[in-house]
């Protein structure tokens, strides 16, 4: 989500690099056994197809996640039903468009780049999940979006990462609209990398048996291409980016980074901490044990002596990286409790 590449169109479609593959009944035919290795290079093919260049998606029957030009961790739970990263700036929706997707599907808290998608030519559909989980109703909607999106063509769904929530989501979609046993959604689950303290994920994706048609049809169809998250997931989204953005500060030694000099590094610092300190007077913090308000200032208090640190005359990278690691604990220590 930091990381938004601002390249033109044009050309990243030109540039980007694509391996281009054949579809993989194609490639079965072509390549033999070779298909079920996607860590082997093969021979590229390109295709044109109504002016458009088309790019295979992963398959089913792939061991590994794959790797695309703005697109990480591309795991197929059916054929033409991939899951896997946010899309990365015009290259990741590029390739998205060269695999034919017509239909993204979101579960991160994010915000979806809709506007970019359709100039694409796709559309989004955003329902976010936690890493905890979602519940009966969330399960429905998220089947009865991939059932209808597929109908139309191939549908990539994504969260941030792609390893947890869009895994999870897609193995319980998968199941319950008998793509895949469960158990077999649950194996695509930890080739997408799915860590096991996410049993929440896991236990929703073991427990999805088929669904009904009759159950999927009563669920109103006509889903949003943005929903607007909670206060808190949006605060947390927004303290994850100042975060990212001080691992790249941190990474350019201390200083604004190169592909993002607007940065300064003060300020992402007490960005962080104002986020924490809003978040902790909010609603949502409000109704939680006195703990997670704790961990909230602490989180604050480290943020807000990184800035100090930052803002002072002589920043040295000595004291800078232990404070940075130490908010990184922070957050995990609250996520581990109240989260994951
Ligand atoms: C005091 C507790 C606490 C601290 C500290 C905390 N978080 Fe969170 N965070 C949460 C909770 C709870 C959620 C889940 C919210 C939900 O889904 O309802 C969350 C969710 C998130 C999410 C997911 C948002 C989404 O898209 O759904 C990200 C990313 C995140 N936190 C990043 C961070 C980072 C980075 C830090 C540290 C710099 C941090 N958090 C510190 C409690 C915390």
């Amino acid at each position: 989500m930091v990381l938004k590449e601002r390249t033109e169109k044009g050309m990243a479609m030109r540039t980007a690099g694509f391996r281009f593959l054949t579809s993989c009944s194609g490639c079965a035919v072509v390549f033999g056994a070779g298909c079920g290795q996607p860590s082997v290079e093969r021979p590229a093919e390109a295709r044109q197809v109504q002016g458009r260049t088309t790019l295979a998606m992963p398959s089913v029957t792939e061991v590994a996640p794959r790797e695309y030009p703005g697109i990480h961790n591309a795991v197929a739970f059916h054929d033409g039903f991939v899951s896997g990263s946010a899309p990365e700036g015009d290259a990741g929706f590029a390739t998205l468009a060269a695999m034919g997707v017509r239909t993204i599907i979101s579960v991160d808290g994010a915000e979806p780049e809709a506007e970019r998608a359709a100039a694409f030519g796709m559309r989004y559909i955003h329902l976010p999940i936690g890493y905890n989980g979602f519940d009966e109703s969330r399960r429905l909607e998220l089947a009865r979006a991939a059932r209808d999106a597929r109908r139309e063509g191939p549908v990539y769904i994504h969260c941030h990462h792609g390893k947890h929530r869009s895994a999870g989501a897609a193995a319980a979609i998968a199941s319950s609209l008998g793509w895949l046993t469960p158990e077999q959604g649950v194996a695509r689950m930890r080739i997408s990398g799915t860590a096991p303290t996410y049993t929440g994920l896991y236990e929703c994706a073991a427990a999805a048996t088929v669904v009904k048609v009759s159950a999927i049809d009563a669920i109103p169809g006509d889903f949003p291409a943005v929903s607007r998250p909670s206060g808190f997931v949006q605060g947390m989204v927004e303290i994850d980016e100042a975060f990212e953005h001080l691992k790249l500060i941190e990474k350019a030694g201390w200083r604004p980074p190169p592909d993002h000099p607007d940065l300064v590094p003060p300020a992402e610092a007490g960005r962080l901490a104002d986020h924490f300190r809003t978040l902790a007077a909010g609603e949502y913090a409000r109704r939680k044990p006195a703990e997670f308000l704790r961990l909230m200032e602490e989180s604050r208090a480290k943020a807000q002596q990184l800035e100090d640190l930052l803002a002072s005359a002589t920043p040295e990278a000595a004291t800078l990286t232990p404070a940075l690691k130490g908010i990184g604990a922070s957050c995990t220590a609250c996520h581990s409790e109240y989260r994951d």
